[in-house]
């Protein structure tokens, strides 16, 4: 058996970026994933891009048995967890299924890691843990104060996972608190694949420039900002891909002797409007896209950004890509696959 990374939710938008930058590396990779909110052909992308076979569960991974004998047929080494709910609004309506989701496939991979003394784990947080920020850039001793259920799940994730690594000197886990990813793969053929209306504003402006909806829907125009909309940091998810690599190779490089809990944000570290994002898509797409406003979202802020320091000085990792590549990579990706992973 050779050594391998098991990545949980490996399928989906960050995962899938992630195993290929791991593979990229001669690093071995299993992927766990019940395709909830992904797509099996994400393997098959995988494969193609990289030339490797990949060996993948298609598994619940809040059932403990299915955790169980993943790590009896192979030898995990570390693991990143990436499987979860994620929809903000979603999580207001059904709080109960993201509490089980997103704790249950924790706590089992932990037990689980525990039984078969494997001590280390690279957790996807997110920005949400914040809240409205106090002050900006938003730093990782700032106050948690998470407006919604989703970003309650992954405060008390933090929170097990801190009091798991004060129990037992071996653990040693990194929180990446992400803000938002954008953009795909090089080749066009992976990408952020949403199940109906999308949440998220790149790929709702990539199928307003494709016509597959009609317009893009603004929440707010009177945000204290420079022009009203609402300021968030956005980042390459190949860069994102990077970070989640460069954590996980931090935990196994024992000369590094760290043993604990460290939470860093991951993000470019700059603010954009949606105004500048769907600029730059238009002059990308160079098609103009018509746009309304609406009412704001309860609880968003106006302005969101991240220090970057502690990852830079922690991982040596910083983000390589700009406002420009991201619009450029999620247009490739839409346009040649305007239907996500089905062909027609
Ligand atoms: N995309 C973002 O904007 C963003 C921002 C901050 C944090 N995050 C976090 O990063 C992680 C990955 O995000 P993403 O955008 O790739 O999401 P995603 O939905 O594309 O990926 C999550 C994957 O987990 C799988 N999954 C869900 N429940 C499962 C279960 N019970 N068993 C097995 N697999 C299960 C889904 O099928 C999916 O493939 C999530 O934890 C998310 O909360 C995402």
């Amino acid at each position: 058996m050779m050594a391998a990374i098991l990545v949980a939710g490996g399928a989906g938008y960050v995962g899938s970026h992630t195993v290929i930058k791991l593979l990229e590396k001669d690093i071995d990779v299993i992927i766990a994933d019940d395709f909830s909110n992904s797509d099996e052909r994400v393997i098959h992308a995988i494969e193609a891009i990289t030339g490797k076979t990949v060996k993948s569960y298609a598994v619940d991974l809040t059932q403990k048995e299915e955790v169980r004998r993943i790590f009896d047929e192979n030898e995990i080494i570390g693991v990143i967890d990436f499987a979860g709910f994620k929809s903000v609004g979603t999580s207001s309506k059904a709080p109960l299924a993201y509490y089980r989701n997103n704790l249950e496939i924790l706590l089992n991979l932990l037990s689980v890691m525990q039984e078969q003394g494997v001590y280390h784990l690279v957790f996807s947080s997110s920005a949400t843990v914040y809240g409205n920020p106090e002050s900006l850039p938003v730093k990782e001793s700032d106050k948690q104060k998470p407006t919604n259920p989703y970003g309650q799940t992954k405060v008390m994730s933090e929170r097990i996972l801190r009091d798991l690594a004060k129990s037992d000197e071996r653990w040693s886990f990194i929180s990446l608190r992400f803000f938002n990813p954008l953009g795909a793969h090089k080749s066009g053929d992976l990408g952020e694949n949403p199940n109906g209306v999308p949440n998220n504003l790149a790929p709702y402006i990539t199928q307003v420039a494709i016509g597959k909806l009609s317009e893009l829907k603004i929440f707010g125009h009177d945000f204290p900002t420079s022009d009203g909309t609402s300021v968030r940091d956005y980042m390459h998810v190949d860069d994102l891909a990077e970070g989640h690599v460069a954590a996980m190779e931090y935990l196994l490089t024992t000369s590094n002797k760290f043993s604990g809990f460290e939470a860093l944000n991951l993000g470019s570290g700059k603010g954009y409007s949606v105004l500048e994002i769907l600029r730059a898509f238009e002059q990308v797409t160079g098609k103009k896209i018509p746009f309304e406003y609406v009412e704001k979202r309860e609880g968003d802020a106006a302005e969101s950004f991240a220090s970057i320091e502690k990852a830079k000085e922690f991982l040596g990792w910083e983000p390589k890509y700009t406002i420009t590549d991201m619009c450029l990579d999620t247009w490739n990706w839409q346009q040649k696959h305007p239907n996500g992973y089905n062909e027609a």
